[in-house]
């Protein structure tokens, strides 16, 4: 994937189309299917999903319990691989992938967070930052100043000095963001973002990932909750292994400056 060629010059510099014009279709899957295997049972997870995000959308998945969503982000990570259906990811096709392939696509390509933030707790919030470019052996001094850009970027230039056991769950939450954003991915994935955090910190969580993708980035969001949802432009409706619906979400909450937000329920 030589082609990705980040821009220099700013901290988020799109996602690696160099002559962009903002309408790339950066994921296209085509009739996923993903079955688990135990012992003889056959559980379809995915039973054939087709969609596809261009560039700088938001996208919010919901549905019920089993519904295969984050079965469906896994395969969007490369963290596992579909039993059939193609998987483009910045027009490459990644879903015959050997699992080296995909764990370098993975580190290169795609900005994971979590719900419980998977920090590693011997490292301090710099260098958890830095793990995606540790593991391609790619820390330079360049890199150390972008890290010092995202530490800003997400409130966390006083705190880079700390471990995760000594920041609040919405600072440590920034930090798997910062991480997620070192390698200037193609896309964010993120499972639950605000699973784990208070209406107020995950009020604070969702402005800075829509700060985010005002920015540029492309945003596919797993949720439970219609408030969180609520922050995406296109909300994905998952049931029993499939897509029920695919719609624009007309009545999008915007983040308030200098506001408090609202309880859960009523923005
Ligand atoms: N590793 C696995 N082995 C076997 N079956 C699995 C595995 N992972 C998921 N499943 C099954 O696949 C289906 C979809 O699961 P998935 O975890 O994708 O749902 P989900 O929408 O993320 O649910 P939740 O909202 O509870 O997180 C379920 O029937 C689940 O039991
Ligand atoms: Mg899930």
């Amino acid at each position: 994937m030589s082609e990705h060629t980040p821009k220099s010059g700013s901290v988020l510099t799109g996602d690696g189309f160099s002559d962009s014009g903002g309408t790339n279709v950066v994921v296209k899957i085509v009739d996923l299917v993903k079955n688990y295997y135990l012992g003889s049972v056959v559980v379809p997870a995915l039973r054939g999903v087709s969609l596809e995000i261009k560039e700088g959308e938001f996208l919010a998945i919901m549905g019920a319990s089993g519904s295969g969503k984050s079965t469906l982000l896994n395969l969007l990570g490369c963290l596992d691989r579909p039993t059939s259906g193609q998987y483009y990811l910045g027009g490459r096709d990644v879903s015959k992938l050997d699992d080296d392939e995909l764990s370098e696509i993975r580190g290169r390509y795609i900005g994971f967070v979590f719900q419980s933030y998977n920090l590693i707790p011997q490292l301090t919030a710099e260098e958890n930052m830095e793990v995606p470019l540790y593991y391609q052996g790619r820390i330079t001094p360049e890199s150390k100043k972008r890290v010092r850009e995202l530490a800003r970027l997400v409130g966390l230039e006083q705190w880079l000095h700390h471990k995760p056991t000594q920041l609040s769950g919405g600072q440590q939450q920034r930090v798997a963001i910062a991480r997620a954003l070192v390698n200037d991915p193609y896309i964010i994935l993120a499972d639950e973002p605000t699973g784990n955090l208070d209406t107020k910190t995950s009020y604070e969580i969702m402005k800075l990932i829509v700060q985010l993708n005002d920015m540029g980035k492309t945003i596919i969001m797993v949720t439970h909750e219609p408030d969180i949802a609520a922050y995406a432009k296109r909300i994905v409706m998952m049931r029993d292994g499939k897509i029920l619906s695919d719609t624009i979400n007309e009545n999008r909450t915007i983040p308030r400056d200098e506001q408090e937000p609202l309880p859960v329920g009523q923005n």
